[in-house]
This record gives C-alpha cells, structure tokens and sequence, in this order.
C-alpha cells in the first residue's frame, strides 16, 4: 500500500489541476500576522486585519484567474444565466478600484451596489457579505488598497437574454436580498456568535450551499435541474450544513470538524473540488480559534429534514448480476487505493465503506470523482495530498455506472442505483 502511495504522490505532484491556482497568499501563517499586527502601527493593524479577513472570504479565489495576477479579475463563471467574469479589485486607477473610496466599498459589500449605482448581479455573494460589520468591510477595503495595483482591463460578462434585462435584476433584490449586518443572538455564546458571523458572512457558506434560485422570479425560464444546491453551471452538488445524511456536522466529534475544515481531510470525509478549493484558500488559513468558532456554530445546526431519498434497489438475481459486474471493475481499478473492503488507508485515501459522500443523492460527486479524478486541499496539515486518477477515458459510461452502483450497496452502504445516463449527463456538463 505504501509503495502505491508513492505512485499516487508523483501523480498528484504532475497534476495539480484543482483548484488550479498558485497559492500567493498563503505564506503567512495568522499568528505571525497577529504577532507582527499587535506591534504596528493602527492602519498597519487594519490593513493585517483585513488581508486575514479577505482570506476569510475568498475574495481572491473569484477574483483571480487561472494562473492569473492575483485579485486582478478575468476568472468565469459560468452559469445557466450566462458567463460572469470577475472584475479587477486591485488599486489600478483605470481598470480596478484605485479611484474608490471606503463609502464606495461598503456599498458593494453591504448593498450588493457597484460605484456608480448599478445593482450587482449575486454572482458576487453580497447576499452573505451584507452581514459583514462596517469595520471588518473598511480592514478589506485598506487590505485591497495596499496590494500593487495591477492594469488589466475587465471583459464584459456575458449574460444571457433575459437576466442581462436590469429591471429582472432589480426585482430579483427586492425579493431575495436583505441588506442588513449579522445581529449576534444575545442568548448564544460569544464563540458560537463568532462562528454564525464567519459562517453566514465572510464564509458565505450558503452561497453553494443553500438552495436558492437565483433568479427563482422568472419561474419556468431556467433548467429545474440546476435548482436545489446543485451548485450553477458545474456538476458538482455542496451537500446540505444540516443533514446528517449529507455535510451535517451534529453527530461530528468537534476535532473532526476543525481538522475537515482545516485540512481538508479528516477521517469521516475528504474535501473535493470546489470545497477542496475553499479549505485550501480560505478556511485553512483560519486562526484556531476562529476554526473552532465555526466547528461549534456547524455543529449547533438542528438537524434538517434529509431530502427523500431514491430508493435503493431489491437484491434480485439480476442486480446481484450487475453487482458482481461492478465489483469485477472495482478490484481492477479501485481496490488498491480503496482497500479490498472499501475501507481506505487513513488520511491518504478516503475509506469508501460508510462514507456519506459514497451514499449521496443525487450521485453527481461521486460520479464526477470518477470521470475527473481529483485532489483534496495542498495544506499546512495535509502538505502532500495523495490524489485520484480520472476514469474517464479508461472506463466507459456503463463501466461508470456499475462500479458506482456497487460501491453504493456494499460494505454496508444501501443508495440508490446510477445509471449510464446519468453517467453521461455528467461528462456533457464537465468542465
Ligand atoms: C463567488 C465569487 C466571488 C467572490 C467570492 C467574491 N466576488 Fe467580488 N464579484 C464577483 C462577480 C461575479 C462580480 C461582478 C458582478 C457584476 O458585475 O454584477 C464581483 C464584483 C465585485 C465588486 C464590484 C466591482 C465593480 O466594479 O463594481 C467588488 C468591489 C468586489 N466584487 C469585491 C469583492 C470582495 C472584497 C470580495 C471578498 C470579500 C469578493 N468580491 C468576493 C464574484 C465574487
Ligand atoms: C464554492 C462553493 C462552496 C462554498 C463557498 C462552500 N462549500 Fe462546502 N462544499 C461544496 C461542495 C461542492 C461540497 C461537496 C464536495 C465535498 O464533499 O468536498 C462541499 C462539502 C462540504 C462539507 C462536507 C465534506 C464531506 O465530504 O463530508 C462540509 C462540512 C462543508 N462543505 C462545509 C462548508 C462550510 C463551513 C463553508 C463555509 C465556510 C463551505 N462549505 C463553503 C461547495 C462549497
Ligand atoms: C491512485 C489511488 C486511487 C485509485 C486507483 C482510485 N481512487 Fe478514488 N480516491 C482516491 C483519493 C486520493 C481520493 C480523494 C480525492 C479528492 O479529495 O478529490 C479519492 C476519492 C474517491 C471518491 C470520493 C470520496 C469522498 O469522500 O468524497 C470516490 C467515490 C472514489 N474515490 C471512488 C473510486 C473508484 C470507484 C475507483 C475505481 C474506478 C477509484 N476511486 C480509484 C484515490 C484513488
């Protein structure tokens, strides 16, 4: 198994695709950064304290493109509305934000409003940084000031007929969008506040992971498929913060939420893709206390009603067939990282027996794991993250189907079947 390991590691070393972004910020750890704030000088302290805090909220992680300048824009995102293409928010007079001012900022953030007026598309998740405090949007603002100022021209979003209709976007904010900065709950814990505001503020968790239809108004103009928490325009689906079934945390020791969230990796779960992309940019960069801070808010979470889940097939003869077919498929290609009964090797890969993210409806991750492969966060706590080969040019849609089909109802594990044409759906949407 060891000697496999370092197959695997030489493979995520040449690959590491996702999340595709250099680390540029991730040098300093926040205890030097707070070590060297308390002897600074106060705009010195603000601009540290706000440079922390963009980390908080991924502002880079949108506002960067692959292997572009960071902060400078130009990243897409695509969605079923059209292409959204982040702006330029370092200090260049001409094409970021060299000409704003803190007034200016604080009604991006807070207001979801651009300089001159124009309502914002939520794309930008103002919808969550609203509960951002006037202090903690003035730090980022001093923190955004204080990088190079980078001239790179922003490109137009594309915007698809009819969202790219203002007064659609105008009506949407007056349905969906509350202004209005996190009011702690007096009855709660200081810590248990702290962790509500990173969570539902700067973390802008429910911004993948609630469900929401952006633009819900214009009722029957949208695909249904991409409602729910299937997060826009990718095929990847951010699992619900209060379902056990799903990514809740209240039956979670507390050292496993902070170690998932920190590292990535924990022994219950391993983070992929756009979560991968979160703990390694943001969430690891926490200070400990923070990190606890939100372990305890997730945790407090009432256990949400799980959604229906679609049944898991009856043992017939001929399911019996097509699962002997998937574990014919597994031994070849799986077993040597996933172990012969799916238990993994802990913290290098995943055990695949009682894993929730195995179990999961709909099956999109788990499908997308095996056609794309993938890599949990490169982190302090987890430097060298062993990775997962694509399949998809090795194993054809049935062959997809079968070993997934397996895997979902053996060692214990009871879901529903995937079929080949869900199989497919998910190579179309890949990018
Ligand atoms: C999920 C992706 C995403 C994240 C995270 C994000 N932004 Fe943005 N941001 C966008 C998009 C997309 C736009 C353009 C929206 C539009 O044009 O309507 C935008 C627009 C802006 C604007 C307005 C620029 C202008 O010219 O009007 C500012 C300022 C801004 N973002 C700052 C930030 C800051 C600060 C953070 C972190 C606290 C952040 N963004 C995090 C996607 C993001
Ligand atoms: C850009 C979208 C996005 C954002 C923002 C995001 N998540 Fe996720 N999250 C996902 C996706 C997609 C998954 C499913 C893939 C996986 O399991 O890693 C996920 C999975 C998870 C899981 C379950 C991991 C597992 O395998 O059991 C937890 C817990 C979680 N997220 C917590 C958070 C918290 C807390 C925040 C805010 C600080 C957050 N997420 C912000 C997209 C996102
Ligand atoms: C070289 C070792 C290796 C092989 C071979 C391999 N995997 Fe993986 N697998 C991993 C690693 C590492 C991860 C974690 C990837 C990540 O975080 O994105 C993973 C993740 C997964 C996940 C997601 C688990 C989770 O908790 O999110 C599934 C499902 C999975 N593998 C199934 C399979 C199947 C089915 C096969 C065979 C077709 C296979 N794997 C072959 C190493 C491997």
């Amino acid at each position: 198994m060891r000697r496999r390991s370092a197959a695997a590691a030489i493979l995520c070393l040449a690959g590491f695709a996702w999340p595709g972004m250099s680390s540029a910020l991730t040098g300093a750890a926040p205890l030097e950064e707070k070590a060297r704030a308390g002897k600074a000088a106060p705009a010195e302290q603000r601009r540290i304290r706000g440079a922390y805090l963009a980390r908080a909220a991924n502002c880079m992680g949108c506002h960067t493109a692959r292997a572009g300048r960071p902060y400078a824009g130009g990243r897409s995102l695509s969605t079923p509305f059209g292409t959204f293409i982040t702006t330029n928010i370092t200090p260049d007079m001409a094409t970021g934000i060299g000409g704003w001012n803190e007034e200016d900022f604080w009604k991006a953030m807070h207001e979801g409003k651009s300089r001159d007026g124009r309502p914002l598309y939520p794309a930008f998740p103002y919808t969550e940084y609203t509960k951002i405090t006037r202090e903690d949007s003035d730090a980022i603002f001093a923190h955004l000031q204080s990088l190079s100022p980078v001239s790179q021209k922003n490109p137009s979003s594309r915007i698809d007929f009819p969202y790219d209709f203002e007064p659609l976007l105008i009506l949407w904010r007056a349905v969906y969008f509350k202004p209005g900065v996190y009011q702690p709950d007096s009855l709660k814990s200081r810590e248990w506040n702290r962790g509500a505001y990173l969570v539902q503020g700067l973390g802008h968790c429910s911004a993948c992971h609630t469900e929401r239809n952006p633009l819900a108004v214009v009722r029957g103009a949208y695909d249904e498929d991409s409602s729910g928490a299937q997060i826009m325009g990718s095929n990847w689906y951010a699992p619900s913060l209060t379902s056990s079934a799903e990514a809740g945390s209240a039956k979670w020791p507390m050292g496993e939420i902070i170690r998932l969230l920190t590292t990535g990796v924990s022994r219950l779960a391993t983070t992929s893709g756009p979560m991968a992309e979160v703990v390694g940019q943001s969430l690891q960069h926490l200070t400990k206390e923070d990190a606890r801070a939100m372990a305890v808010y997730l945790k407090s979470l009432p256990e949400s009603n799980p959604r229906p889940k679609a049944g898991a097939p009856a043992l017939t003869e001929e399911v019996q067939k097509l699962f002997r077919q998937g574990a014919g498929i597994y031994k070849r290609h799986c077993q040597d990282c996933h172990g012969d009964a799916g238990q993994g090797a802990p913290g290098i890969y995943p055990p695949l027996a009682g894993n929730r993210a195995v179990t999961m409806n709909p099956p999109v991750n788990v499908i997308r794991s095996v056609l794309n492969g993938g890599y949990p966060p490169v982190t302090a706590g987890n430097p060298r993250p062993y990775g997962m080969p694509p399949f998809a040019q090795t194993l054809n849609d049935g062959e997809v189907a079968l070993v997934l089909s397996y895997i979902r109802n053996t060692w214990g594990n009871r879901a529903s079947f995937v079929t080949r044409a869900q199989v497919d759906k998910s190579r179309e949407g890949i990018h």
